[in-house]
């Protein structure tokens, strides 16, 4: 049974995660979506505060606390600006966290610490121009070379690709034995061959930069490789698994901010002589807001509890990833209705809650691939 009960530590990194985000990350936010300008201050200071490595243990310079702690973290951050939030997630989930569950000391030495403190970012290079939900099917290839292995082939839809200094790569080091015949590679930005692209014009979290990369010869010493040679898929998969209660808080937090602002602004703007809060119309909009928006923290805190408690989360976490998304894209949606005209300009914020909500039923794995991921879960546990 599920309960939830936070410590004065989670309260502490909420309210923390949360006075930030008013001073510090509000204020740019507007400029930066429309200029699509990364947080280059705003993620130093976030490393300083220790939310780059949150779940890393101190001995490797993180800081030590839970996912639950993460998502809090996560929720507030992204309610404010979710281009903020996905940085964090890809560098807490997918990066830090394989580098310490998978590496070695001189791994985690050279490159886990210094991502744990913030001082670098990371970026997780998994999809390609043909493998994004059939991530099985990697075409970049891994051969083997006197001291280590020469990568050839493309990335796609790189958060973090063209600011981040190290990068784990997925790619083919054996065809025949299909996804056991993938390995991870930590690789540098600044290895010869290793080309990050031009930055993609997207719709939303436009201020986190997105890009591809193109691999040609790139020579990777065998002490890069991360885990076993063939481990590739399972790194990817399982910190996938974690990626996605990140990416679930994020929606969380986007549809939480829509429903803040939904709420300021039905009890500041009149109509008929009241407040538009005081006509029904509005207030069942806000009803059904609230109640997404706690259906999708249950689902959220909870995939974070099992996994503290060490407990199978892959379920869990697709359907938190899954309900959240869902929540963020409705209360934005909802948002704008509320606004009326309002909504629809980028003087206010909620349009662009809506730009930056869809791109959580997309990324760390489609809405669809939940489902997948759900059922096969559940059939699991029956056979
Ligand atoms: N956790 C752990 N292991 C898993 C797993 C999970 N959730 N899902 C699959 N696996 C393992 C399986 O056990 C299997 O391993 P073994 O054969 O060794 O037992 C292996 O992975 C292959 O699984 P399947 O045979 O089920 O393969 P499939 O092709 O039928 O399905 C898939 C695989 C679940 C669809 C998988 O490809 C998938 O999750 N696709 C989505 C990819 C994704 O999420 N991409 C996100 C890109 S990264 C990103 O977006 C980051 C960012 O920048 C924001």
């Amino acid at each position: 049974m599920f309960t939830l009960q936070l410590s004065e530590t989670h309260e502490m990194i909420r309210d923390t995660a949360r006075q930030f985000a008013r001073d510090e990350v509000a204020p740019s936010s507007i400029e930066r979506d429309k200029n699509g300008e990364f947080p280059t201050e705003i993620i130093k200071k976030l490393g300083e505060l220790g939310f780059l490595g949150m779940m890393v243990s101190p001995e490797w310079g993180g800081s030590g606390l839970d996912a639950l702690s993460y998502v809090l973290a996560m929720e507030e951050i992204s309610a404010v600006d979710a281009s903020v939030g996905v940085i964090l997630s890809v560098n807490n989930s997918l990066i830090c966290w394989s580098l310490e569950t998978f590496g070695t000391d001189a791994q985690k030495e050279k490159w886990l610490r210094p991502l744990a403190v913030g001082q670098i970012h990371g970026a997780f290079c998994l999809s390609e121009p043909e493998a994004g939900s059939d991530a099985t099917s990697q075409h970049t290839l891994a051969e083997k070379v006197d001291g280590g292995w020469s990568l050839n082939g493309t990335k796609n839809w790189i958060t973090n690709g063209t600011t981040a200094s190290t990068y784990l790569v997925m790619a083919q080091t054996n065809r025949e034995l299909r996804h056991r015949g993938i390995s991870c590679f930590i690789i540098e930005r600044n290895t010869p061959g290793f080309e990050p692209g031009l930055k993609e014009d997207k719709l939303g979290i436009r201020s986190s930069d997105t890009c591809s990369i193109g691999l040609t010869n790139v020579f990777v010493p065998d002490d890069q490789v991360l885990g076993d040679v063939g481990q590739g898929f399972k790194i990817a998969m399982e910190s996938l698994n974690g990626g996605r209660i990140g990416i679930a808080a994020q929606a969380l937090g986007i549809a939480k901010g829509s429903f803040d602002a939904a709420l300021l602004y039905s009890t500041q703007r009149k109509a008929f002589g009241k407040p538009i809060s005081d006509l029904q119309a509005i207030q069942l909009k806000l009803a059904e807001m609230a109640t997404r928006l706690e259906a999708a923290r249950v689902l959220v805190y909870r995939a974070a509890n099992l996994k503290d408690q060490h407990r199978n989360y892959i379920m869990a976490a697709a359907q938190a990833k899954l309900l959240a998304s869902q929540a963020a894209v409705q209360n934005a949606l909802e948002a704008i209705q509320v606004h009326g005209g309002y909504g629809y300009v980028r003087e206010y914020l909620v349009e662009r809650y809506l730009r930056d909500a869809k791109i959580t039923e997309i990324y760390e794995g489609t809405s669809e691939i939940q489902h997948i991921v759900i059922a096969r879960e559940i059939l699991k546990a029956v056979s």
